[in-house]
């Protein structure tokens, strides 16, 4: 998943408590449309759970050990509850199928804390969505917010048909206002939003946020380039084509800083790699640099960064380890 970071958030958010775990019970798995089923988590000791704001998603922790993020797409404003909406994608990397397949109304689990790496802009006057497909979850929770805090908005909602769009009863009201337009494609991209005229003209004041499959996401990068820088904010869950690279690699030093440990990165080999071979435990997921799980602070030397989640002021203090890489020959990782 791509974003802008909450800067605020993550500074100020001591390492123990990024990485806390909270204990919950799976209350209810609810169909939303074909394919698509609502997740319900709610805390397992009965207090409140962590506050969220609007974008955030949390990491599942499956039976199986894997983690997959997903985001959460009830209001902001609830504390009671979590809920999170999976498509079941048989050729994903197998987190949407355990979610639908073997997850039961009852079970317990562990997730994260709530993060958001796509954080509804506080210097925006009007907010774009483009939601692709199951890509609609985070909007929902960020139209909620919107609503909240009484900004104009609009949401260009693209799916294959209505039966495999989901949410689109608590959207119907939208829809009549002409705040919500949905774009069903019945499989042939030619029939869907227009994505060049749709983002050709950038309204001051206006921010574009954008969630959805991959390619759909380069097209919606591609098409909203002109736009101004801090502008566009978009959550990935798969890695952007448009960040890969044949570059050779350099090898180059990582200094751990807390732990006073030096170790070289090889070509080949991610800072990742490394601290394991070594023996240091490394919370990732994804290991493609869309989720933001390994987000780390460096603190000295300049990093080649190859995410897709950090905006240009993100990348000045952080760096995803899964995936980046160091132009300098040694970075400094505040590890
Ligand atoms: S960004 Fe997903 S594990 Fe690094």
């Amino acid at each position: 998943m791509e974003a802008v970071l909450m800067r605020e958030e993550a500074v100020a958010r001591p390492d123990d408590e990024r990485q806390k775990k909270l204990h919950v019970t799976l209350k209810s798995i609810t169909s939303l449309a074909e394919d698509i089923n609502a997740f319900e988590f709610v805390s397992a000791d009965g207090r409140p759970l962590p506050a969220f704001t609007a974008g955030s998603h949390v990491d599942v922790h499956l039976p199986d050990a894997t983690i997959r993020q997903y985001s959460l797409c009830n209001s902001p404003d609830e504390r009671h509850r979590y809920v999170v909406a999976v498509l079941r994608d048989p050729a994903g990397r197998g987190g949407s199928v355990a979610m639908h397949d073997t997850l039961r109304a009852g079970q317990k689990l562990f997730i994260s804390a709530p993060r958001n790496h796509f954080a509804l802009s506080d210097s925006a006057r009007r907010h774009v969505f483009i939601a692709g497909g199951i890509g609609i979850t985070p909007i929902m929770a960020m139209i909620a917010e919107a609503q909240k805090r009484n900004e104009p908005f609009h949401l260009f909602y693209c799916a294959r048909t209505s039966q495999r769009a989901a949410f689109l009863d608590r959207l119907k009201a939208l829809v009549d206002r002409g705040d919500v337009s949905l774009h069903f494609d019945n499989g042939d991209p030619r029939n869907g939003l227009d994505l060049a005229s749709t983002l050709e003209n950038y309204v001051a004041d206006t921010h574009l946020y954008y969630c959805g499959p991959g390619r759909f996401m380069d097209a919606i990068e591609a098409a909203s380039a002109h736009w101004p820088a801090g502008t566009r904010h978009c959550e990935r869950f798969t890695a952007s084509e448009l960040i890969k690279t044949t570059e050779a690699e350099a090898a180059f030093d990582i200094e751990l800083r807390r732990s006073q440990k030096t170790l070289t990165v090889p070509p080949g080999e991610s800072i990742v790699d490394v601290m394991r071979a070594n023996g240091i435990e490394v919370d990732t997921s994804c290991c493609e640099g869309y989720c933001g799980t390994c987000m780390t602070r460096y603190l000295a030397g300049e990093p080649l960064h190859r995410d897709s989640v950090l905006d240009d002021e993100d990348r000045e203090e952080f760096v995803m380890i899964c995936c980046s890489r160091s132009k300098s020959t040694k970075l400094v990782l505040d590890l």
